[in-house]
C-alpha cells in the first residue's frame, strides 16, 4: 500500500513498494523523471543530491530525461537494437569471463571478478580497437563506480562530494567509455545491480551442483534484482491509490522497486519492460550473467 510522508510539511515523499503499484504508476503521465528543485525543503535537498548523481553539466544523464524529451525514445530504441546484437554475439574476452565463473563456481576473487564485471558493463562502450580485458585498467573503472557509490551516501559522502571526488570519478568513467551518457549509466549507477546478480549467481553454486542442476539453462528469476528505487516527481497536484489526500505538486515518489521485487513478480518487473522507460539493456544484461552460468557450470 502506497504511503504518504510529510513529516509536519517539511517533506511530501510518497512511497511505493508493491510490484503491482509500481507498474500501476510508472508509466501515469502526470508523474516523470523533471528533478524540478522544488517543493518543501527535503524534498529539495534530496532532489539536489539526486541531480548531483543523475545530471551532467546542468542536464539530465539521457537515461534519465523526462519521457517527451527530445530524442530519449529513439535513443533508448537504437541502443537497444545495438545490446540486442551483442547479446547475440557475446563479444567478451574470454578471460574476463572465466574470472567471473571461477567466482561464481569457486568463490576465488571476488575483486577479480568485479574487475571483469565492470568490463562486461562497459563492453558496448569501448572504443573498437580496444576491447581487449586488462584486468589493471577495469580495476580502476570499478574503483571509480565505489568513490560514486561512496560520495552518493548521505553522511559518509558529505568530505568526497566536498572535495568533488564524485565529479572528477564521473569525469574519468565517461572518459572510459566514449563520453557517452550510457556509459556513465551503465558503470556510475548500473553495477550496483549487477554485483548483487552476480552475488546471487554465486549463492546458486554454494551448494555442490547436481548433474540435473547443470543441465538447466539459467533461470533468470532465480538471480535477478532491480535497481533500488526509481524516482518520480508530479508536475501537478494529483490523487494516487490508496493515499487519502491529494498529494501536492513536487512530491517525490520513490517505487521501491527492489523491495517490490518477488519471485512471482512478472517477467521484466526488474527492468520496467513493460513501460515507456525500458531499460534498453535487459537482453544485454542477461546474456552476460547467462555466459558466466554456463563457463562455471563447467568448472564446478
Ligand atoms: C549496461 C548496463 C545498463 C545500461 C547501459 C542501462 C541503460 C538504461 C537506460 C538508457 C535507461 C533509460 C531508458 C529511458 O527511459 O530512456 C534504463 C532504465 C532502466 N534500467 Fe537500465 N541499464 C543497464 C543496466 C541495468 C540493470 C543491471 C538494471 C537492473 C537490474 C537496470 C534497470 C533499469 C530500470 C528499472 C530502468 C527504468 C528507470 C526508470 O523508469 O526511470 N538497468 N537503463
Amino acid at each position: 500500500m502506497a504511503r504518504h510522508i510529510r513529516f509536519g510539511g517539511l517533506a511530501s515523499i510518497v512511497v511505493v513498494e508493491a510490484d503491482d503499484e509500481i507498474d500501476a504508476l510508472i508509466d501515469r503521465p502526470d508523474l516523470d523523471r523533471t528533478y524540478r528543485v522544488e517543493g518543501p525543503p527535503l524534498n529539495r535537498l534530496m532532489i539536489s543530491r539526486l541531480r548531483r548523481a543523475l545530471f551532467r553539466d546542468g542536464s539530465a544523464l539521457r537515461s534519465f530525461a523526462p519521457r517527451g524529451d527530445g530524442d530519449r525514445a529513439s535513443a533508448q530504441g537504437a541502443f537497444a537494437k545495438r545490446v540486442d546484437a551483442l547479446a547475440e554475439q557475446r563479444p567478451w574476452a574470454p578471460e574476463a569471463i572465466a574470472v567471473m565463473a571461477a567466482y561464481v563456481a569457486n568463490g576465488t576473487d571476488r575483486n577479480a571478478a568485479l574487475a571483469a564485471l565492470a568490463y562486461a558493463t562497459a563492453y558496448p562502450f569501448l572504443s573498437p580497437e580496444d576491447t581487449s580485458y586488462e584486468p589493471a585498467k577495469f580495476r580502476r573503472l570499478f574503483g571509480l563506480f565505489e568513490i560514486l557509490q561512496v560520495a552518493r551516501n548521505p553522511w559518509k559522502g558529505l568530505l568526497p562530494r566536498l572535495l568533488g571526488k564524485d565529479r572528477h570519478a564521473a569525469r574519468e568513467i565517461l572518459e572510459m567509455t566514449g563520453g557517452d551518457d550510457y556509459g556513465l549509466h551503465a558503470v556510475g549507477i548500473t553495477l550496483a545491480n549487477s554485483v548483487v546478480i552476480l552475488d546471487h549467481l554465486r549463492a546458486l553454486f554454494v551448494e555442490p551442483q547436481t548433474a540435473e542442476a547443470r543441465a538447466t539453462p539459467l533461470e533468470w528469476n532465480k538471480v535477478r534484482t532491480s535497481a533500488v528505487a526509481v524516482t518520480r516527481q508530479n508536475n501537478v497536484p494529483c490523487r494516487l491509490p490508496g493515499i487519502p489526500d491529494e498529494v501536492p505538486a513536487n512530491s517525490l515518489i520513490l517505487l521501491k522497486m527492489r523491495q517490490a521485487l518477488r519471485p512471482s513478480s512478472p517477467d521484466g518487473f526488474e527492468f520496467a519492460g513493460k513501460h515507456w522507460s525500458y531499460c534498453p539493456a535487459s537482453r544485454y544484461i542477461e546474456a552476460i550473467f547467462d555466459r558466466v552460468y554456463d563457463v562455471a557450470k563447467n568448472r564446478a
